[in-house]
């Protein structure tokens, strides 16, 4: 297989836990080999976000999803996980929601965690890697990490939903943020309208 079909997500400790449940929901009903890794700190997002309980020993990926799905899980700490070696292809890694830590650690290279590692072999390979970055107001810290990660071939997708469709629902804001990932994946969805397209 030449890795079209593999998505390697991270779950990092930022608000907006609701981007990666459903964006694992997407992968998982379309069958993609899905390779998932949570920060520590994410399990503490989840758990004062979502009602669905939270085990960090063992997280139920398809409670958090809402439906099966071929999802592969890791530790943090396993480094020798496949998405820490270049020879490991996929389609893309997205870190959704990306705190303002771990975009330190990867504009950094600095390797730290599966997370830190898988980011760090996507930027040498030329791979996809889009940060679903989530912090308000930013330092120059934070731009500046979000500078050095763009000229190193990543892609910042700001958690960041625009208005211009009407959304009704919190539901559709998570959509729309979770389109344009979808989108820069290249994987075809029905999250949204787009503008331009007849409304229905
Ligand atoms: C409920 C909650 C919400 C948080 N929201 C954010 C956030 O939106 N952005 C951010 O950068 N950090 C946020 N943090 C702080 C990070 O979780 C913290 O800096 C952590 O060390 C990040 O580790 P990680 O990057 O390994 O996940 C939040 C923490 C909690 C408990």
């Amino acid at each position: 297989m030449a890795g079209t079909d593999r998505v390697v997500v991270a779950v990092t400790g930022a608000s907006g836990i609701q981007y990666a449940q459903r964006l694992l929901q997407v992968l998982g009903q379309q069958g993609l080999e899905t390779h998932v890794v949570f920060s520590e700190a994410a399990f503490d997002v989840w758990k004062a976000e979502l009602d669905i309980p939270c085990d960090p020993g063992k997280p139920d990926l398809k409670a958090f999803a809402g439906t099966d799905g071929d999802f592969r899980l890791y530790r943090n700490s396993q480094v020798g996980a496949p998405p820490a070696s270049g020879s490991f292809r996929h389609r893309g890694m997205v870190i959704c929601p990306c705190t303002m830590s771990t975009l330190g650690r990867v504009a950094n290279g600095t390797g730290e965690g599966l997370i830190g590692r898988a980011a760090e072999v996507a930027l040498k390979e030329r791979r996809k890697l889009l940060l679903v970055t989530r912090e308000t107001p930013l330092s120059l810290i934070a731009l500046r990490n979000m500078v050095q990660v763009t000229e190193a071939g990543g892609t910042i997708i700001d958690a960041n939903p625009g208005f211009y469709t009407r959304p009704q629902t919190v539901q559709e804001l998570i959509d729309f943020v979770v389109a344009r990932v979808l989108d820069h994946l290249g994987i075809d969805h029905q999250l949204t309208k787009r503008w331009g397209e007849k409304q229905k």
